[in-house]
């Protein structure tokens, strides 16, 4: 077995491949959105990538993206080739890499963490940091929506969404710190839909958004609450409320019944918001985390 560094151009259709059948077995996608995102753009500042080849074929990936005061991790492992020894060996690589690139916080992101997970976490000297929640519920809600929402307007709201965004997620690590550019990578993908995207104006601005995304791969289709801000000037005004229900109705106009979004339990705000509207957990994600000394020079 091989582990490797990369440094120059990634094999993308070899790392597509991979996740593509890992997608399949596992019934959701193993990279989460902006680790995506970045591998496709070639790798922003703080981008680690580490291969992992058997017998000339890729067997495990690894990759790092920096975001928001941390470095978001995750590992692949093929369908045919998951150990808690080739997790950990493609960690140890990604971390030196990470430490190499100044070093600073690591979560390794894991969907439905399994004794593997723990095995090669605790291996690689990670420990228990935050869990997020995905919850689910069935649509269409029924509720009337008490606020008028209308679609985004891309090249005009641009600006505006981006504000709100780092203003109600400014202690965030992977959605916080946004610029227009972080905004504009996600506009250029296939899903991206400016109607899903509904803006609530109150007072003359931009007061609150419920971004939606189809997941059209999945059988039956689902409507994810990709992202929902409300500036921090306008909460516990029952906007959050409002806008959740806008983009759900958004999602079931697209003639989709699930909705599902992701929430970290401890954001009581949401998870209050979320429940009262009928959501329920179905998978709990886990990440482990490490502080890590820049390498010595
Ligand atoms: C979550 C968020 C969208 C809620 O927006 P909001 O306009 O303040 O929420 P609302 O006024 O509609 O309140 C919704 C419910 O949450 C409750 N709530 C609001 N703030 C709360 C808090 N700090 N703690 C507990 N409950 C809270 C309200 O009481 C209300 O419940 P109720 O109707 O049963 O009384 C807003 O806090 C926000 O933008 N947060 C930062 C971004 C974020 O975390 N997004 C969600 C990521 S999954």
């Amino acid at each position: 077995m091989r582990i490797e560094r990369q440094t120059g151009a990634i094999a993308l259709a070899a790392v597509d491949d991979l996740l593509q059948a890992v997608a399949l077995q596992q019934d959701h996608q193993p990279l989460p959105d902006h680790l995506w995102l970045d591998l496709r753009d070639g790798g922003g500042p703080g981008f680690v990538a580490v291969t992992a080849h058997d017998d000339g074929a890729l067997i495990g990936y690894a990759q790092g993206s920096r975001g928001n005061g941390s470095t978001a991790a995750a590992v692949v492992l093929a369908p045919n080739a998951e150990s808690p020894e080739l997790a950990e060996a493609l960690l140890a690589e990604l971390l030196a890499g990470v430490a190499d690139n100044g070093g600073g916080t690591v979560d390794w992101w894991v969907a439905e963490p399994s004794q593997l997970h723990e095995t090669a976490a605790a291996e690689a000297g990670l420990h228990r940091g935050r869990d997020l929640l995905q919850m689910a519920r069935a649509l269409p809600v029924g509720t009337p929506i008490a606020i008028e929402t209308r679609s985004f307007r891309p090249g005009i709201d641009d600006d505006d969404l981006v504000d709100v965004n780092n203003r109600a997620f400014a202690d965030h690590h992977e959605q916080g710190g946004w610029t227009v550019a972080t905004l504009r990578r996600r506009m250029a993908e296939p899903w991206f839909d400016p109607d899903g995207l509904r803006i609530h104006d109150r007072d003359g601005r931009l007061a609150g958004f419920c971004w939606t995304k189809l997941h059209a791969e999945r059988r039956p289709v689902e409507g994810e609450i990709y992202v929902i801000a409300v500036d921090p000037d306008f909460h516990g005004r029952g906007l959050g409320r409002q806008l959740t229900l806008a983009g759900l109705d958004s999602i079931a106009r697209r003639d989709v019944v699930v909705g599902m979004l992701y929430v970290d339990p401890a954001n009581t705000a949401a998870v209050h918001l979320y429940r009262s509207l009928g959501f329920a957990v179905r998978r709990r994600d886990r990440a482990y985390t490490v502080e890590l000394a820049p390498t010595a020079s």
